[in-house]
């Protein structure tokens, strides 16, 4: 519009220009026209009265001479006639007139002397007037006397107004037409073409046709269209051969890496584009509270660690929840940026979400509802409607969110977790075109426990709009199937393992979730070595046996089951008192929450109930590290523990403890892992614990610590083989390829 006005302004001002012109010149003649009319019209009723009057004067009759007066009272213009005796005096005047007696006229005396008309414009009150006065002869040639015939000249002006409006209204429509033509013609010889060819060029260039570009004239815009054709065959081209050199590399490379990931997305999925969704972001901004000033944090999330890895291998867009403070100040007019700032991979888009959302979605629904309902940890799930109300607002967000950027072609949607159960449905309903697996990162329950949440028809209805979710491990595929099976209308192939409900079929499948190779990652990062040595000396740990977890804070990681074995291995094993020390990273989580917020305190109190109890000189034994740590921060404590405790009461999988083992390339270490986990399947160079039994947990810590060295390097051996086989790559690229294997996309 602005291009639009730029070239149409300067006809615009020449057209007003020259239409102002002809309308002063116009108005001018019309002037003149019209006054020249007033006097004639003036004259010819003074002469036309000339007869009657002389008859009055000569009579002395001033009845008749009032009469005539008195006639013009009546006519519809303001009109008014006077008539003078041989002095010069008034004997009658049209009674609208009566004040133009006081009137001074020093030309009267000359106009009876000398026999003279006269034609004159005057002022009478406020009003303007045309006066024409003819003197009234004898048959002798004397003067009997006057008349005076006064007009209004008003309506002169009146009709020159009109004038006015008539040549303003017609300006406007000329320019109400040039703008509008000249709208026209440019959509039709410039946009509507470039449009066209700016379509063409995005669906050939991806190889979605083969038809020539729109453009058939030859002037500029042919040329133009023939250069952007030539581009577009280049892209293809190159396109093209990036996804079959792709497919050969993939050929030949073994281990599951970042670019052998990142090949084999080309090959499989060519053009379709990859979104991540998952309620936490891979990158938090957040304000610190000392320096007061914008930190970039990465949270402590299973789901960060294994996606993470994954976007950058393959690039892409994740879609997020913005919740760091600060997270509004890094982001374009989209929400969106390029993650890892100091070499973007891909992009993150972030959702904001209001107090009221976070809290019913995030802290009641998902975290207060789903998350106690599908971990065996005996702490009861809370469901409130409202939270639910909020639950499904905001996966509409997201999934309106999503919708705007997908292309215009079979996107793929790898959607994260219990948060955003609805979110399948959402899409395909508008999108069915679209490709989209769930993964779910927590355990799933059997049918008698997911039934007593009141939503369970809804949930499983929109994980069903999905085409393929995944779980950690078998046993969870086998629940959700029961669930399905027992608590939808449904129909569930036990043999392909899927759920067909109105048509749609839904797979399910096992993908024990990895990591990346962690210590490649950390090792560009930070000096760990030095790290080491610095920990060693802060916490006195020199020639100390060090046991490390990390974990979130949270009822299902069992930290309250740790530190009473811990409790009860020195209680039982004294001789290891001022030997071991005990290192429990733990990050604050979800603190909004009564029973995550009472839970930090329980932990508190606990800590220094048990260090106070076994305080000797400096040492304690347990050192609790209660803060967000980085990757690179954890990664020197790993390097320096001679065993890693995680005892979850109920685990999906736990990523820490694959972490742990990728990190031990000497082989040193070993790992202490409840069997509660899903990672306990696979890692079975692992000392398996029950974390309820505290006296067993106890001993196996006493076992760890005395197992034989060649015992415990044949255990990480083992354990890391089956890391590094497994790793996070692998588990991505088997989750594209059975989509393609399902969807023949
Ligand atoms: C679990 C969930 C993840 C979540 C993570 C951290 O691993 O499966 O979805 O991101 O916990 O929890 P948070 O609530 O802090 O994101």
């Amino acid at each position: 519009m602005k291009r639009v006005l730029l070239f149409v302004l300067p006809i615009l001002i020449i057209v007003t220009t020259v239409f102002t012109f002809f309308g002063i010149i116009q108005v001018a003649f019309e002037k003149e026209r019209l006054l020249d009319d007033l006097k004639r019209k003036t004259r010819s009723v003074a002469e036309s009265m000339e007869l009657s009057v002389k008859h009055a004067l000569l009579s002395g009759n001033r009845k008749d001479a009032n009469y005539l007066a008195e006639r013009f009272q009546a006519r519809e213009r303001f009109q008014g006639c006077v008539i003078y005796d041989a002095q010069g005096k008034v004997i009658a005047i049209t009674p609208r007139f009566e004040s133009w007696k006081e009137k001074e006229k020093p030309y009267l005396r000359s106009l009876i002397e000398h026999k003279l008309t006269r034609g004159e414009p005057e002022q009478f009150q406020e009003l303007s007037v045309y006066s024409y006065i003819l003197p009234i002869l004898n048959d002798d040639g004397t003067t009997l006397g006057l008349v005076e015939i006064i007009h209004d000249t008003a309506y002169v002006f009146t009709r020159l107004g009109a004038l006015w409006r008539g040549i303003s209204i017609t300006l406007i429509i000329l320019v109400v037409l040039i703008l509008l033509i000249t709208f026209l013609i440019q959509r039709h010889i410039f946009v509507t073409p470039v449009q066209r060819l700016t379509e063409w060029f995005l669906h050939f260039q991806k190889g979605e046709t083969n038809e020539k570009h729109p453009i058939k004239e030859k002037g500029v815009l042919g040329r133009l269209a023939n250069e952007v054709e030539q581009i577009a065959l280049s892209l293809r081209v190159a396109r093209r051969s990036i996804s079959d050199e792709a497919q050969v590399r993939l050929q030949k490379e073994d281990l599951w890496t970042e670019s052998k990931l990142r090949n084999f997305i080309h090959a499989k999925l060519g053009e379709n584009e990859f979104f991540v969704v998952s309620n936490r972001e891979p990158y938090m901004h957040v304000i610190d509270e000392e320096m007061a000033k914008p930190q970039c944090v990465r949270p402590a999330s299973g789901v960060v660690t294994a996606l993470h890895p994954i976007l950058c291998a393959c690039g892409g867009m994740w879609v997020a929840h913005g919740s760091g403070n600060a997270d509004k100040k890094f982001v374009n007019s989209k929400d969106k940026l390029g993650v890892p700032s100091d070499d973007i991979l891909y992009i993150l888009k972030r959702v904001w979400l209001n107090k009221e959302e976070e809290a019913g979605y995030y802290f009641g629904f998902a975290n207060e509802g789903l998350w106690p309902l599908c971990h065996i940890t005996h702490t009861r799930p809370i469901f409130r409607e409202t939270d639910w109300q909020m639950y499904k607002k905001v996966n509409q967000k997201f999934a309106d969110s999503i919708i705007e950027e997908l292309p215009t072609q079979s996107p793929f949607i790898f959607i994260q977790d219990y948060h955003f159960t609805l979110l399948g449905k959402m899409i395909k309903e508008r999108r069915p075109d679209a490709t989209i697996a769930l993964f779910w990162h927590i355990p799933w329950p059997n049918p008698e426990i997911f039934s007593i949440c009141p939503y369970q028809e809804e949930i499983l209805e929109g994980m069903l709009g999905c085409d393929l979710i995944g779980f950690h491990v078998q046993n969870h595929c086998n629940n959700f199937l029961d669930t399905a099976n027992r608590l939808l209308e449904s129909r569930v192939d036990t043999e392909k393992f899927s759920v067909v409900r109105f048509g749609k079929e839904t797979f399910v499948r096992s993908f024990p979730i990895s990591v990346n190779g962690y210590s490649t990652q950390t090792d560009r990062k930070s000096e760990p070595l030095r790290q080491v040595k610095k920990i060693k000396e802060e916490f006195d740990l020199q020639d100390k046996i060090v046991v490390v977890s990390v974990d979130r804070i949270d009822y299902t990681k069992g930290l309250i089951e740790r530190v009473l074995a811990i409790d009860r291995f020195i209680e039982k094993y004294p001789h290891y008192k001022k030997k071991v020390v005990f290192i429990q990273l733990a990050a604050p989580s979800r603190t909004h929450i009564k029973r995550y917020h009472d839970l930090i305190s329980e932990i508190d109190e606990l800590v220094e109930k048990k260090n106070w109890k076994y305080l000797e000189g400096s040492w304690k034994p347990i050192i609790y590290l209660k803060k967000h740590f980085s990757p690179e921060d954890i990664y020197p404590y790993y390097l320096l523990a001679d065993i890693c405790i995680v005892s979850s009461l109920h685990d999906g999988m736990n990523l820490v403890s694959k972490e742990y083992v990728s990190c031990k390339k000497d082989l040193s270490g070993a790992l202490i892992l409840s069997q509660f986990t899903g990672a306990s399947r696979e890692l079975t160079g692992a000392v398996l614990i029950n974390p309820y039994s505290i006296e067993e947990f106890a001993d196996k810590i006493r076992y760890t610590i005395e197992m034989p060295l060649d015992e415990k390097k044949k255990r990480m051996e083992n354990m890391r083989r089956q890391v590094l086989e497994h790793n996070i790559y692998r588990w991505a690229a088997d989750i594209v390829n059975e989509l393609v294997a399902l969807k023949k996309i």
